[in-house]
């Protein structure tokens, strides 16, 4: 019997510009599911990153690809547009007065509050591919390789899929691992030679610190219980001031009293917030207890 293979898709010619109206959509639509404010300067960014779906789909122009998205549903589409939209730059130990900070108040903290018999729950709001997580889980364990062994987990979430699917392998390249001293990569990884690349593989206690899951921070927090410290770093920056604001009021009400929150370098809390949050080192913020 023969069977007969699939006819290869046709490669379709891409209307390589998008229009106004194109992308005043893809704005829109970003802004509605994501929060990410796509500016005009953005347009060239935004086409070649949409240039790959449209040709993985076959279609010809952003038109019908956002009528795809607005008509079709696909879940599995959207999650690829968003991905295609999102930013992910990271590194391990970026902005590094953060870990300097968990080294020493919050370690004190954690250890008296361990000691009080009570869990620890420490959230990375924005993740990316795990560095930041990871650094968290590095920075604690450096203090005291026993943490490990106590409630203390690390939440890690991302909007993105395909950076969560990355960041649960543990493995990065030499390149990724930037930031990271000799000693650390010593102790916290374990080192894999494949022809004339090296991988470094984050070792298991570190990992198991850290859970990962998907959540937009645009949709309800399905999570229990406060955070003594919520990290959420470069991820405000794209979103418009108003929903800073709801973010940062939504992020005061699942802190603890005195629990830490970290946001980007360029990110700022605005003035109404400091009734809420105590200043206490560059970016850094402590919640101030409830009456
Ligand atoms: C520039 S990275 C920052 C990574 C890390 N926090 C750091 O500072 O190195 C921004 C991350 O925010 C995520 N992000 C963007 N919009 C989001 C949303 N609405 N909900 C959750 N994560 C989002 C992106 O997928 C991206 O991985």
């Amino acid at each position: 019997m023969m069977i007969e293979s699939a006819p290869a898709p046709k490669k379709a010619m891409i209307d390589n510009e998008i229009s106004a109206q194109a992308y005043a959509r893809i704005v829109e639509l970003s802004r509605k599911h994501t929060g990410i404010v796509l500016t005009a300067s953005k347009a060239p960014m935004v086409k070649s990153r949409l240039t790959r779906r449209l040709r993985a789909l076959g279609m010809s122009s952003f038109d019908s690809y956002m009528n795809f998205l607005e008509e079709e549903n696909d879940p599995v589409e959207m999650s690829k547009f968003i991905s295609a939209l999102t930013t992910n730059v990271t590194n391990f130990f970026r902005e590094s007065h953060h870990f300097d900070h968990i080294a020493n108040g919050v370690y004190d903290h954690i250890c008296a509050k361990l000691a009080r018999g009570q869990r620890v729950r420490i959230w990375s709001a924005g993740c990316s591919n795990g560095q930041e997580p990871y650094s968290i889980a590095m920075t604690l364990l450096g203090r005291d390789m026993t943490l490990a062994e106590k409630d203390i987990r690390i939440l890690a979430t991302d909007i993105d899929p395909q950076v969560l699917a990355f960041a649960q392998t543990g493995a990065y390249t030499d390149t990724q691992t930037v930031g990271i001293s000799r000693d650390l990569l010593r102790v916290f990884f374990d080192r894999e030679t494949t022809g004339d690349r090296e991988i470094f593989t984050i070792k298991p206690q570190v990992r198991n610190m850290v859970t990962f899951r998907q959540l937009n921070l645009h949709n309800d927090w399905p999570m229990a219980g406060t955070f003594d410290l919520i990290m959420c770093r470069n991820v405000m920056i794209y979103f418009d001031d108003q929903t800073q604001a709801r973010l940062l009021r939504k992020f005061a009400a699942k802190l603890a009293d005195g629990g830490w929150l970290m946001i980007g370098h360029s990110e700022r809390l605005p003035d109404d917030t400091l009734s809420i949050f105590t200043n206490v080192g560059v970016t850094t913020y402590q919640r101030k207890a409830q009456a």
